[in-house]
């Protein structure tokens, strides 16, 4: 049993856990966001003593007779501060970074009250944010700090909003003060906890799935392999991309789903999916899109390796060509560009009625996501609902579906 100081209160912990698997599943402080759980981007942040730790890589036995606060135990004048500041900056947009930020601001402004920009820099040098290009945070904290130290009050939010004046975004405070809601926030009576069992090879035969092992566990509850999908194609520009991948199928990258499995407690997920057995033949990938095109590729598609041909025509090159003083011949490449949105892809579905579903995701486009969820089912598209809780950002790269139709799949 341990025993911890959390926003002034003194609660127990059965468990020697990650200090932030302790403040979300047990305490249901959600303010603290696991973004990786490996201490790499800092939305874990919490003050311990004044100082910003990240709490998904330490367990609770190092935090015995310290003092921890996440953001639900400022004061109501720093949250204030806080909550006008950002908001008044604009530093908040997908806000899944912001109660870090917020803690690493109150462990600089505590201790040092006019700080130079370099000194904010280093104080939030550990989190990442993706979408502010941190700027805008640094004037928040800047304007926090000038707050405190003149004893500013918060100006009052204008009552009328009219076209071509600033105003404050109407989700800001809720970002800032931890109280709003991404997907891995929400918890419902007797949820459960599912994971994919994803290709090992970007291109291999998968010769054998054996479950047995994983089924025995005494906290699987499910496991689901292709047979059990209705209909096994999904995707938003053409229907290419296979939900899961049967026996005797060929992978095409290394993400492919080979086995669905679910657990009723989320401490086993990570054990019991790997108690599933996958035999392969490891195949060469094609890994270029010149590859792809190569007259002996071999075909990721059974219709080929070309999704679409697009034309564009713009007056009359050769000409221009022709009469032009100077013609520049280059190639220019650009790298594969990672979205790296901080909110890590998440989805819960609740069987409503009979047959039907209700979705909550993190997704940038509920209605593909009903549109495939219902045609995977081959059940009518009113039959879901897709709720978007907050996004912690995408960039696109929440657009295709990741897990939300796994997890309608499993409800
Ligand atoms: S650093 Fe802890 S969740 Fe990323
Ligand atoms: S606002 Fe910082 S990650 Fe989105």
């Amino acid at each position: 049993m341990f025993e911890l100081n959390i926003n002034g209160q003194i609660v127990h912990s059965e468990t020697d856990k990650a200090l932030l698997s302790f403040l979300r599943d047990d305490l249901k402080i959600t303010s603290a966001k696991d973004g990786c759980s490996e201490g790499a981007c800092g939305t874990c942040t919490v003050l311990v003593d004044g100082k910003a730790v990240k709490a998904c890589v330490q367990k609770v036995s190092k935090f015995e007779g310290k003092r921890i606060l996440t953001v639900e135990g400022l004061s109501g004048r720093e949250r204030e501060v806080y909550e006008y500041c950002f908001a008044e900056a604009g530093a908040v947009q997908c806000g899944f970074c912001i109660p870090g930020m917020v803690l690493c601001a109150k462990a600089l402004l505590d201790v040092n009250d006019t700080p130079s920009v370099s000194e904010v820099k280093k104080a939030i040098r550990g989190n990442i944010c993706r979408c502010t290009g941190y700027k805008k945070i640094e004037e928040a904290i800047l304007m926090a700090g000038r707050f405190f130290r003149e004893n500013l009050e918060i100006p009052k939010a204008q009552e009328e909003l009219h076209m071509n004046e600033r105003f404050h975004r109407p989700d800001v405070a809720k970002k800032v003060n931890g109280t709003g809601k991404y997907v891995d926030d929400l918890e419902f009576p007797d949820m459960l906890y599912a994971k994919a069992v994803r290709s090992k090879y970007p291109r291999a035969r998968v010769d054998k799935i054996d479950i047995s092992k994983a089924l025995a566990h005494p906290d699987c509850v499910r496991i689901l392999l292709q047979p059990d999908v209705p209909d096994n194609v999904i995707g938003h520009m053409k229907k290419d991309w296979d939900v899961m991948i049967p026996e005797g199928g060929i992978t095409r990258y290394v993400g492919d789903c080979l086995a669905l499995v679910a657990v009723s407690r989320k401490e086993s997920l990570e054990e019991v999916v790997s108690l599933v057995e996958v035999d392969y033949t490891e195949l060469t990938p094609v890994t270029t899109p010149q590859d792809a095109l190569r007259g002996d590729a071999p075909l990721i598609h059974e219709d080929g390796n070309i999704m679409s041909k697009s034309t564009l025509v713009n007056g009359d090159v050769k000409a221009a060509l022709a009469s032009a003083k100077y013609v520049v011949t280059k190639k220019y490449k650009t790298p594969h560009q990672e979205h790296a949105f901080m909110e890590p892809e998440c989805a819960i579905a609740v069987p409503d009625g009979e047959d039907g579903l209700v979705m909550y995701t993190g997704s940038q486009s509920v209605y593909d996501e009903q549109r495939e969820i219902a045609m995977m089912l081959k059940i009518p598209k009113e039959k879901v609902h897709s709720h978007s809780m907050l996004v912690g950002g995408g960039f696109g790269g929440k657009e295709d579906m990741s897990v939300q139709h796994h997890a309608a799949l499993m409800a």
